[in-house]
């Protein structure tokens, strides 16, 4: 059995724990800001952590800043990538009062779990990880160290605040199996510190693209949740489709009008088989008309409430300012833990002494 078929064999259990008592568990999870958020991500996590927030579980949302050089030169637009990824947690009804919403880069202490994590597994162990393998493999450039230990990172954005429960797409699965193992050898060695945090993964089918690969802003394919309903249209209207008036749900000979059926189905409520039917021989101008509908129905409140959002001059800032403050305040907590287990904790909860200059 595959970890993935495994890990959604174990759902129906985890679920029935968490709505027995939901403030047993902290949930963490994130992306990496490399561009709009998407439908993609919309199907794929960010309604669920807008269900665990509602069920009553501590939730934190790591836009993962350091994670967005692992396989590009620049992070240039990452401000801007992260500012419009605040805005559409809002308007997908993430409520900052609940739910903590932060950036690596700004939280010291999570950074420096990174050093004794990094004892606990072998170079051999992060090079079998099959998502970093296919990540450097799509990046067309040689391993950079970073890219080989994000993974170890990732277990330190998630254990910082002892989470134990990580809703994750199937690509992540290996990063939330290598984040137990560290929680269990750091455990083993030091003293218990951290929970061996539960994979969550949905039932929701991975969301293709508009040309039934994976939705991706890097392919092209991908509907943002910011667009406007005429940008929507526009990018609709541009799927690769084909001549055969008959529309059926073929996804591996006919990717395209598979992946506009798909969006159209999740968007509705409806299958994409149950569509294909209703549209019959009318030909793929009338599937996309009605893709186009579909994800603009579906979109217009959040679209609404995101400008709403948008339309208050400092409301992003002041957010990531108090979840910054919040994840800061628990990171260190967490690293003076650790750093107690490991005998390392020296003076470092006095007021620093400063040297004095000799007089004269
Ligand atoms: N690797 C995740 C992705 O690209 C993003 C991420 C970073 C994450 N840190 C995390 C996900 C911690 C879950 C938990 O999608």
């Amino acid at each position: 059995m595959d970890s993935f078929v495994a890990t959604r064999s174990r759902m129906p259990a985890l679920e029935e724990r968490i709505r027995a008592n939901p403030s047993a568990f902290r949930m963490l999870t994130g992306e990496r800001p490399t561009g709009l958020l998407h439908l993609g991500h919309y199907f794929g996590t960010i309604r669920e952590r807008v269900r665990l927030q509602s069920l009553g579980v501590e939730t934190f949302v790591v836009l993962a800043d350091y994670q967005v050089i692992t396989d590009r030169d620049t992070a240039a637009s990452v401000g801007d990538n992260v500012r419009e990824a605040v805005l559409d947690y809002l308007a997908a009804g993430l409520d900052p009062d609940r739910t903590t919403i932060f950036t690596h880069s700004a939280v010291p202490a999570l950074n420096q779990l990174l050093l004794p994590f990094l004892s606990l597994v072998s170079e051999a162990e992060l090079r079998r990880n099959p998502t970093v393998k296919s990540e450097q493999l799509a990046s067309g450039r040689a391993l950079s160290a970073l890219m080989l230990t994000y993974p170890v990172h990732q277990a330190a954005d998630i254990l910082f605040c002892k989470g134990n429960l990580v809703p994750v797409g199937k690509d992540n699965l290996p990063h939330v199996e290598l984040t137990r193992t560290i929680a269990r050898r750091f455990n083993d060695r030091y003293g218990v510190v951290f929970p061996e945090p539960d994979a969550l993964v949905t039932d929701t089918p991975e969301i293709p693209g508009l040309d039934g690969r994976k939705m991706s802003k890097s392919y092209g394919n991908a509907i943002a949740l910011s667009m406007s309903p005429g940008e929507t249209a526009a990018t609709i209207r541009r799927t690769r489709t084909d001549n055969d008036r008959r529309i059926t749900f073929d996804p591996e000979g006919r990717p395209g009008i598979a992946g506009l059926l798909s969006t159209a189905a999740l968007c509705t409520g409806s299958t994409p088989e149950a569509l294909a039917d209703e549209i019959g021989d009318k030909g793929s101008s009338v599937l996309k008309d009605l893709a186009i509908e579909a994800v603009n129905a579906f979109l217009a409140d959040h679209r609404a409430r995101r400008s709403e959002f948008a339309a208050q001059p400092g409301l992003v800032d002041e957010i990531l300012t108090a979840g910054n403050l919040r994840a800061n305040a628990i990171a260190d907590a967490t690293l003076d833990e650790v750093r107690d287990h490991m005998g390392m904790a020296y003076a470092n909860r006095q007021e620093p002494v400063l040297p004095t200059r000799p007089a004269g």
